[in-house]
């Protein structure tokens, strides 16, 4: 097994154990945590060890094989209730992202649909994770190549945070987009935000795109809306952690400030993502909870505090950029263009 970001995957499910590669530890340390039981899943997913909306999805699918596997339930009925209660403590490890709501409902809604013996439980479930995972990978690829086209005759590009083989199974969304644009465009260049406070961009996105040979210059936040004046950027590609009907995007915090700027300079916003990323049930993002992250994320780095005890610190995880900032949001089926509740209901009705 070699210790590379695609190989093995960002999340693996090998010999009865769940593999991540530890996000937290980046770049400075390569290192897989083995999970020997979901709750250490749920730990990883909740600690940020693994993250990204595809990758906690696919995580999560593989703590219900995990959960199913070592469950002493004899019964498929007694399993079944088991797994319920497993997928309610992974659901609410993080209330964002909704790829892992989507990931736990499929996973248990396959279990329901076996034969009652626990071993026909305990394979569906199984199974049903292997191919989520398997179809993650698939799904980004798709959703780079249908991108590309996006920036084609692009110097530079601009992202938020980590959408990247991180984030996913491997190849990444907003990444996936780059990845796939490098093969016909090899000069464009990244314009990487660092992404406070946890710096997916900084330590996440550079890491990856380094690793690829694609070209890559890490700016704080703050720094975004001069770039995007001063320099000839072709478009900002991100991610999101769910789109609602309306095609709202909930994604990291900073990601509404840079569409804001983006439009302002006249550079198209995209958004990459899977349809498992839309939400139809969710009509606006006005309904989309937001994650609150602890305080020490802001106050501190690395264990130091860098703020006042006496300053309050607010640190959402997310923020909505309304559908009228978006540019196009890039699925695996092709580019949804405004008006998004047209073309998101056409997307999942074919
Ligand atoms: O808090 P994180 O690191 O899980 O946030 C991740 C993002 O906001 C990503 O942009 C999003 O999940 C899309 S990943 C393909």
């Amino acid at each position: 097994m070699t210790d590379t970001v695609q190989n093995p995957f960002t999340v693996d499910y090998v010999d009865g154990v769940v593999i991540l590669l530890d996000q937290a530890a980046l770049p400075a340390k390569e290192e897989h945590i083995h999970c020997t039981n979901w709750q250490r899943v749920a730990k990883a997913i909740a600690d940020l060890e693994v993250r990204g909306a595809p990758a906690i999805g696919v995580a999560a699918a593989f703590g219900m094989a995990l959960a199913a596997e070592t469950s002493t339930a004899v019964s498929g009925e007694d399993l079944l209730a088991e797994l319920a209660e497993v997928g309610e403590a992974l659901n609410a490890t993080r209330p964002t992202a909704v790829n892992l709501a989507w990931a736990l409902e499929v996973v248990l809604r396959e279990a329901h649909q076996a034969p009652r013996e626990r071993s026909s439980v305990v394979d569906a479930v199984v199974s049903c994770a292997r191919r989520l995972h398997a179809e993650d990978l698939a799904t980004c690829k798709a959703i780079g190549d249908n991108g590309a086209e996006l920036l084609a005759g692009a110097s530079n590009v601009i992202t938020h945070c980590n959408a990247g083989a991180l984030a996913t199974v491997g190849y990444g969304t907003a990444l996936g987009v780059i990845r796939s644009a490098q093969k016909t465009n090899p000069g464009l260049h990244v314009w990487v935000d660092e992404t406070r406070p946890v710096l997916q961009g900084g330590r996440l996105t550079a890491f990856e795109l380094g690793r690829d040979g694609i070209d890559c210059t890490v700016i704080v936040d703050g720094a975004a809306a001069s770039v995007l004046r001063a320099s000839d950027v072709g478009a900002a590609v991100v991610g999101a952690d769910r789109i609602a009907a309306n095609g709202d995007v909930a994604n990291k915090i900073g990601t509404y400030g840079l569409a804001i700027a983006a439009r302002h300079h006249g550079v198209p916003f995209y958004v990459a993502a899977p349809l498992s990323t839309i939400d139809p049930n969710t009509l606006s993002g006005q309904e989309i909870e937001i994650e609150q992250r602890p305080a020490a994320e802001v106050a501190q780095y690395r264990g130091a505090a860098i703020t006042p005890e006496s300053a309050q610190v607010y640190n959402p995880a997310f923020d909505v950029t309304p559908a009228e900032l978006v540019d196009g949001i890039i699925t695996e089926v092709g580019i949804l263009r405004a008006p998004y509740h047209v073309s998101i209901a056409a997307a999942f009705n074919n």
